[in-house]
């Protein structure tokens, strides 16, 4: 496969879901059960402030100065379990046998709100001898090389599927000859998968935040546990702006199509 030019914005097959400059980074809805007791009170507040009327002028003005966003999230990083693409507790065998570093589809799970989106990435080589890495920052697994990212790119906030991973020899040219990389197709921003995500080229300049994964060997499921590097980009906070993923948080699969456009 042959380089395409390097010149002009870089193309995608998904572009269209995602315009230059778009950040998608709105909360999703409560989740069922769930009661927000700031939205409570205000609607119990508006609600005396209505009764009370035309005496009750200096209350209403009370009650609006009072009717702020309501803060969601979550105060420290929980321990979520990962479950497979069928719902079944995911296995650190598992990824090892069948999602290698050799498959350009896009694992990912949401961690530690639910509109935070992360790729679970193995850099292991597919086959002994094949392209791919171990012993990598925070890696897990028999090679130390699961290891998991935020998908939501570090310039304006482009989420997966326009955030991709290449495999190894996906594209003859790559940034700085690197073999394991994000890429960002909005505006063209790639990032070292093998080494903690670190910014290649730009216009971000930050690291994507690497999510912490814990292996339990007792019975080799997966936790996501913490997360390191930067905030989530578009959050203040990454544990302030969405509801949290609960205690078990599951994969889905998006495939993509790499078009080897980066910049020189
Ligand atoms: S959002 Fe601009 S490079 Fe990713």
């Amino acid at each position: 496969m042959m380089a395409g030019p390097t010149t002009g914005r870089p193309r995608f097959a998904d572009e269209g879901l995602f315009p230059v400059g778009q950040v998608r980074r709105l909360a999703t809805s409560e989740p069922p059960g769930e009661v927000d007791e700031t939205k409570r009170n205000v609607l119990k507040l508006l609600a005396v402030a209505g009764l009370v009327g035309a005496t009750g002028g200096g209350l209403v003005a009370g009650s609006i100065q009072y009717a702020q966003p309501p803060q969601i999230g979550i105060a420290s990083y929980p321990r979520v379990q990962l479950l497979d693409l069928d719902g079944s507790v995911l296995t650190v065998a598992k990824v090892e046998k069948e999602y290698n570093v050799m498959t350009s589809d896009v694992l990912l799970f949401n961690y530690p709100l639910r509109n935070e989106p992360n790729f679970l990435i193995n850099l292991a080589p597919a086959q002994a001898g094949g392209p791919g890495a171990s012993n990598v920052k925070n890696g897990i697994g028999h090679q130390n090389s699961i290891v998991a990212f935020s998908a939501i790119c570090q310039h304006l906030g482009c989420p997966a599927p326009a955030m991709h991973f290449y495999p190894p020899g996906t594209c003859p040219q790559t940034p700085g000859g690197r073999s394991f990389y994000l890429h960002c197709t909005c505006h063209g921003s790639t990032y070292d998968a093998a080494n903690g995500a670190a910014n290649l080229t730009g216009p971000a300049v930050l690291p994507l935040p690497q999510v912490i994964l814990e292996w339990d060997s007792s019975d080799d499921s997966v936790y996501a546990v913490n997360q390191v590097g930067p905030p989530v980009n578009g959050h203040l906070s990454t544990l302030q702006g969405d509801y949290p993923v609960g205690t078990q948080s599951g994969l889905t699969k998006q495939s993509g199509v790499p078009l080897c456009n980066f910049p020189p």
